[in-house]
């Protein structure tokens, strides 16, 4: 059984609420429900927080024992230098995701100081680019 933990980071607790125009109508809690029978072949934890030390205590938990890691730092992926290196420090490998294209965005969103410590980074897909986060964590021979 594959295990994939997914970490979204602040104000993500507020999509389906949170600039529809930008994030959508759906809440996370309800696409979870989605993807979780679209995968039963994987365990599918998930974590919210929005307090910096959380995201990097779950980093830590998951990150010896889990297949993949899928996370969504929200502002603290423009900032955090902790966040990096919690996700340099762990092995299970890393997979930075975004709801919106932030390059399409405001200049402050453009940089990303999590990617360089991924293993990949998927971008403007919507809520889907979770998805397409399992499937690459799927497609790797062993673990990614
Ligand atoms: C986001 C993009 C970030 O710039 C923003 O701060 C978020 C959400 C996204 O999923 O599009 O909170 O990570």
């Amino acid at each position: 059984m594959k295990k994939i933990q997914i970490i979204n980071g602040p104000n993500l607790n507020l999509l389906g609420k949170r600039e529809p125009a930008v994030y959508g109508n759906t809440s996370f809690e309800e696409y979870l429900h989605t993807l979780r029978a679209k995968y039963p072949q994987c365990e599918i934890s998930y974590f919210q927080s929005n307090i910096e030390g959380e995201l990097i205590n779950k980093i830590h938990e998951t990150g010896f024992g889990y297949t993949g890691i899928i996370i969504n730092a929200g502002a603290y992926t423009h900032t955090s230098i902790a966040l990096y290196d919690a996700i340099k420090a762990v092995e299970t490998p890393v997979i930075e995701v975004h709801i919106s294209n932030v390059h399409a965005r405001e200049a402050f969103r453009h940089t990303s100081l999590l990617s360089a410590a991924c293993k990949g980074v998927i971008i403007g897909f919507g809520l889907d680019s979770y998805r397409l986060s399992v499937e690459a964590i799927l497609a790797a021979q062993t673990d990614i």
